[in-house]
């Protein structure tokens, strides 16, 4: 039973508030949780509640979020049977009573939702990838580990967000860790050898002052290449482009290379993309609003690549069954800050299992120590996560506990690799 519920402020991985919960049952069990936060959201998120008080924290004070937790939630969820997941979400969601959790926050209800999960696995004595996925759960999931950050993670003029490696040929998790920390370092060397500078952004990739994909995309071959690896085979290249970032009036802007793309020539460009290198999955390569275009880059290339859909699917079952029936992408993002608590995205994924839909677990750009997404990743046996970098803490401590669950699982874990 939910005895006592404490949110606070703390910080994220951009030195911006966010807020972490603490659950405690009768049994003295305990859970916490810290609520990640977006740079590059879709516009049918759930919604973060950030107080706007210019004099503190520039308007991004969570201090509202944190009230809404240790009052009306807190009182609400105090008493209920914290192994009823689906029935604590329903009463915040309900308290909340708005589409969006709006009143409440997002960020503070999935605070609630995330503690209470890890007070409940600890009370059954179990860690949290096996109380949410029970004994099968033993997938690890395929890292995909974004080396070049630009868009809206960086201060450079590529116009798209992630260029990531994916170690699909890797034997074991901690192999694929290996694996592209080692390209992560050739590529750092290559870097400062042409005389780029190597700092990273917020995922931890490098953020080199490159202007075309094209120009990452190459860099990173190389480095693949370079460390011993073969491309396609046991790496493979996944983009991020962000597309909704930059889509307006019907194009595409490419502000690093100074031009337009209207939505059949960015499909054309994709295509381009797709035969030049060996990419396997591609997230947001349209935008949001951009449905004929998810639709024509679909038909073109859905049977020989991933489409994950993020700003377009928002985490939300009933915005994915739209792409489903719509004939658009073919996997989707997992972001728990999206919808708001543990139950409607583990139903969002349950759905796009069903209807064949891959699905990728994700961090957002502003992180923190929480690991909670490694192990829902293994609970879910969904086969991929992305989780950044392989430097910064915030995304390392992800990669480190599936490092760790791997041990656990001994023998009996499996790598998704290639799927
Ligand atoms: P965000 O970026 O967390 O800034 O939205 C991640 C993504 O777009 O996948
Ligand atoms: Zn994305």
């Amino acid at each position: 039973m939910i005895e006592n519920v404490t949110g606070r402020q703390v910080l994220d991985s951009r030195g911006n508030p966010t807020v972490e919960v603490d659950v405690v049952l009768s049994d003295g069990s305990r859970g916490r949780a810290a609520v990640p936060s977006g740079a590059s959201t879709g516009t049918h998120e759930a919604v973060e509640l950030r107080d706007g008080d210019p004099a503190r924290f520039h308007g991004r004070e969570v201090r509202r979020a944190v009230a809404a937790v240790n009052g009306e939630i807190a009182a609400a969820v105090t008493g209920l049977d914290a192994e009823d997941q689906a029935r604590v979400d329903r009463t915040m969601t309900e308290l909340d009573g708005t589409p969006g959790k709006s009143r409440l926050g997002a960020n503070a209800i999935l605070g609630v939702s995330l503690a209470t999960v890890k007070a409940a696995a600890q009370a059954h004595r179990q860690p949290l990838y096996r109380y949410v996925g029970g004994v099968g759960a033993r997938l690890l999931p395929v890292p995909m580990m974004n080396i070049v950050n630009g868009g809206a993670h960086a201060d450079n003029p590529l116009d798209f967000q992630e260029f990531m490696i994916a170690p699909v040929g890797a034997p074991t998790f901690f192999e694929a860790v290996r694996m592209g920390a080692e390209v992560f370092h050739t590529l750092k060397k290559s870097l400062a050898g042409a005389g780029h500078n190597t700092n990273v952004g917020d995922e931890g990739g490098f953020a080199p002052h490159f202007a075309t994909a094209d120009e990452a995309l190459e860099f990173v071959l190389r480095a693949i290449e370079d460390t011993g690896y073969k491309p396609g085979t046991d790496i493979s290249i996944c983009l991020d482009p962000a597309a909704s970032e930059f889509f307006s009036a019907g194009r595409y802007r490419y502000a690093g290379e100074d031009r337009d793309r209207t939505v059949a020539e960015q499909v054309d460009y994709l295509e381009t993309l797709l035969a030049r290198y060996p990419i396997s999955s591609l997230e947001d390569p349209m935008a949001e609003d951009d449905i004929d275009g998810w639709q024509q880059l679909t038909r073109r290339t859905g049977d020989r690549v991933q489409l994950v859909g993020d700003d377009v699917f928002c985490t939300d079952a009933e915005r994915l069954r739209a792409g489903i029936e719509g004939g658009y992408a073919n996997a989707i993002l997992v972001k728990l800050n999206q919808i708001g608590t543990l139950t409607e995205t583990l139903a969002t994924v349950d759905a796009a299992h069903k209807a064949g839909y891959r699905v990728v677990m994700s961090h957002r750009s502003g992180e923190t120590e929480d690991t909670t997404i490694a192990d829902l990743a293994v609970a879910v046996g969904c086969g991929q996560i992305k989780t950044g970098s392989l430097s910064r803490s915030d995304r390392t401590a992800k990669y480190n506990q599936l490092i760790r669950i791997e041990e656990e699982l001994g023998d009996t874990a499996r790598y998704a690799g290639r799927g």
